[in-house]
């Protein structure tokens, strides 16, 4: 049984969007998502948070059915999405923010604790600026506190959306080595990308084009031979 398996989803806003895609995620991987720009992807995993409705086809997590499982619930059960865009609450402490990714756990305070150590240990510069606001961060430190605010619900997957975008070469390694890091001590991860980067990290590959996956195969696959060149135009 897969952790994440994501049947004939149908998803629009008026208009199709996705078209029917299938996939599945196994326990302990890391997954890549990619695609041009409008191809769907930030559909995909919002709609795997639980932020929009599908017009058919079914999400399962640990074998039961949450299509219509509310997003909340879905926090509960263990899904935690970094949104594009990173969305931190600006006027609020790096504390905060990492407080308020934990309020499905709010009333077991020591695991909360536990918690935001775990996010300082993998981004000590958070823990520096906890008392800073969030809206002063720089760009890098903001994705930082992104990933750190969904570690905080101590998710089993996390839905981690561009988190490369606008940032330096340099400090995207680092967030991709951080997040292989978290996928090490166990967190199954599905990660948005365009930066063909983050292949080295990538057990498992999914291509996506106009709301339809195009290719999906493992990560050793992609990362040499005419795949890439076919699908990301990039050699390896
Ligand atoms: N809230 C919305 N209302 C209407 N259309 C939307 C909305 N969000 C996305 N779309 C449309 O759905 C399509 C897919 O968008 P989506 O954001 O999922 O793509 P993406 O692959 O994440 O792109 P990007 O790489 O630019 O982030 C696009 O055509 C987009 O314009
Ligand atoms: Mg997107």
């Amino acid at each position: 049984m897969s952790l994440l398996e994501v049947e004939g989803l149908r998803v629009g806003y008026g208009f199709p969007v996705l078209m029917g895609i299938s996939f599945a995620v196994e326990e302990g991987e890391t997954a890549v998502m990619f695609g041009l720009n409008g191809a769907g992807k930030t559909t995909t995993v919002a709609t795997i948070a639980g932020l929009l409705r599908p017009e058919a086809g079914t999400i399962r997590f640990d074998g039961a059915d949450i299509t219509k499982t509310s997003a909340a619930e879905r926090v509960a059960l263990g899904i935690a999405l970094v949104p594009e865009g990173r969305r931190v609450f600006p006027d609020l402490s790096v504390a905060n923010n990492l407080r308020l990714g934990a309020w499905t756990k709010r009333r077991h305070h020591k695991q909360v604790e536990e918690s935001r150590e775990l996010c300082f240990n993998y981004f000590p510069r958070l823990a520096e600026r906890s008392e800073q606001l969030a809206g002063t961060l720089s760009g890098g430190e903001q994705q930082m506190l992104a990933i750190g605010r969904a570690l905080m619900s101590r998710p089993r997957l996390l839905l981690v959306d561009e988190a490369s975008l606008g940032l330096s070469p340099a400090l995207t390694q680092t967030v991709f080595s951080v997040v292989d890091r978290i996928n090490d001590d166990g967190v199954t991860v599905v990660l948005v990308e365009q930066n063909v980067g983050v292949l080295p990290y990538a057990d498992r590959a999914l291509i996506m084009e106009k709301g339809t996956l195009v290719y999906q195969g493992s990560g050793d696959e992609i990362h040499s031979g005419s795949i890439r060149e076919t699908y990301l135009g990039t050699p390896a």
